[in-house]
């Protein structure tokens, strides 16, 4: 199905009740909803944006178009939970019903303040003649109702093109800070910092100085954060090419560490590293959590991608929650201790998980091959293979697959394997949901994740070398 420009960007409320009905019915009738993950009701998710902790709940919202698998008119959908495992749709977040955000309640973030849940974000509008003009916005949540400020940053600041979004906040010895994915005029990619004294009234400090000067043509959703003595910044730089088995997403999603000098912006900072070694991750955003831990979620989806429950009227997910750490120079990634409430029976290896668990594996060590979700016939599995040098995840087989949907790219780009160079593997720890895998190796040091669409009943699982293993059955949360 083409997708016309005025389908695209149809408000939900123009749309007759039949109709969304229909979309419904259809979304149900998918054999790939998910059982734990965060998904849109109906159309498309993106983005995690606005994720905090307020009045003693997890709110966590997400870059949603309700009415099909396609990037359109966006609104910020809410999701609440106490515990970052059960989570219950709170309707929509922000619609995008002011002249400002005409065409999109683009991404953006949240701050705590005393009595309202403050959210920035970008407002994407659009002139008659399809010229893009951002807005960054400000609204006001208590609870109950939505407030709209006016713009505090209208348009790109000189030296910069329309391209000018993802507002992620943040709040530092009395003041408040902003950094804002940005490209410059020459097409390359950058990240800008805001300051203001009250979060009402903001001024440009300029930009993130890192060594990254031509790393892309546009960096987006970027976050900051000060973690174990460091300082983080995580970046989705936009046109980078692949290099060998790296890069070979179409986007990448990763991070620098380092000293931040906040007086000028200097960013001392290692290398670029990628935040998931998978197929399926972009656009992430952090918080701090309920005890002080930041916790990561990524978008399980990326843009200029078909997947195959477009047909199914919807598209995408949002990871686990993934606490974050710097350990050994490098960041680490581990799967929310409260992900152990969802453990159903504990069934072993030979036993029959469904479709839906968590394996932790200590594979002995030496190469290996382990085979999940197998379906009834043999014919299609994952595959996650060791060699000794490169562990391997491997979708070619698992059933119907998603597929790049732009042309030009590099021939890196792409493709149903992914590999990254481990020494050893000394423990595995998958969650399988009916059509995702993320696989978090040696205790959070990297992590895989992918969607996968394998026929019904893939629930079969091969295992060939030695080691100690568990296996649980995971409950959906009611
Ligand atoms: C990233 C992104 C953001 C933008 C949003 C629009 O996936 O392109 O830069 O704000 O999605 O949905």
């Amino acid at each position: 199905q083409v997708w016309s420009r005025e389908q695209r960007y149809t408000a939900l409320e123009q749309v007759p009740a039949a109709t969304l009905g229909e979309l419904r019915a259809l979304v149900a009738a998918s054999p790939w909803r998910q059982g734990y993950h965060i998904q849109p009701p109906t159309g498309l998710l993106n983005d995690p944006n606005g994720f905090c902790f307020w009045r003693g709940q997890y709110h966590l919202f997400y870059q949603w178009f309700p009415l099909g698998p396609v990037h359109g008119l966006k609104y910020w959908r809410h999701t609440v939970s106490a515990d970052l495992v059960t989570w219950q749709d709170a309707g929509i977040g922000i619609a995008p019903d002011s002249m400002y955000d005409s065409h999109g309640a683009y991404s953006g973030s949240t701050w705590p303040l005393e009595d309202e849940l403050l959210l920035v974000y970008t407002g994407n509008h659009r002139s008659p003649d399809w010229q893009r003009m951002p807005y960054q916005l400000a609204a006001h949540w208590d609870g109950q109702r939505l407030r709209k400020d006016a713009p505090f940053l209208s348009g790109p600041p000189a030296g910069y093109t329309e391209h000018v979004r993802d507002p992620k906040i943040w709040e530092e010895g009395g003041e408040f800070f902003i950094i804002l994915g940005a490209q410059r005029e020459d097409e390359t990619g950058a990240a800008l910092i805001l300051r203001s004294p009250d979060a009402q009234r903001w001024t440009l400090d300029g930009e993130l100085h890192t060594r990254l000067n031509d790393f892309g043509y546009m960096w987006e959703c970027p976050d900051y954060f000060a973690l174990d003595g460091m300082d983080v910044v995580l970046l989705c730089p936009q046109g980078l090419p692949s290099e060998g088995e790296a890069r070979r997403n179409i986007y990448q999603s990763g991070y620098l560490l380092g000293q931040l000098d906040k007086t000028n912006w200097h960013f001392e900072h290692g290398e670029f590293a990628e935040l998931d070694g998978g197929f399926d991750f972009y656009a992430p955003q952090t918080t701090l959590g309920e005890h002080g831990e930041r916790i990561l979620v990524g978008w399980m989806g990326l843009p200029d991608m078909t997947y195959p429950t477009d047909t199914h009227g919807w598209a995408h997910c949002l990871t686990l929650p993934r606490v974050l750490s710097v350990e050994g120079g490098r960041l680490r990634q581990r799967p929310v201790p409260a992900l152990e409430c969802l453990r159903g029976a504990e069934v072993g290896l030979g036993g029959d998980a469904g479709e839906r668990f968590e394996l932790r594996l200590q594979p002995d060590a030496g190469p290996f091959v382990l085979d999940l979700r197998v379906s009834e016939d043999g014919a299609h599995f994952t595959r996650l293979s060791f060699d000794g040098e490169w562990l391997s995840f491997d979708r070619s087989q698992s059933g119907e697959l998603p597929e790049l949907d732009k042309p030009g790219l590099d021939a890196g780009k792409g493709g149903q394997v992914r590999r990254i160079p481990v020494s050893a593997v000394r423990e595995l720890r998958a969650f399988s949901d009916t059509s995702s895998l993320e696989i978090f190796v040696n205790d959070g040091e990297a992590v895989l994740s992918g969607r996968i669409f394998p026929p019904p009943h893939s629930t079969g699982l091969r295992w060939s070398g030695g080691g100690t293993a568990q296996l649980w059955r995971l409950n959906t949360p009611a």
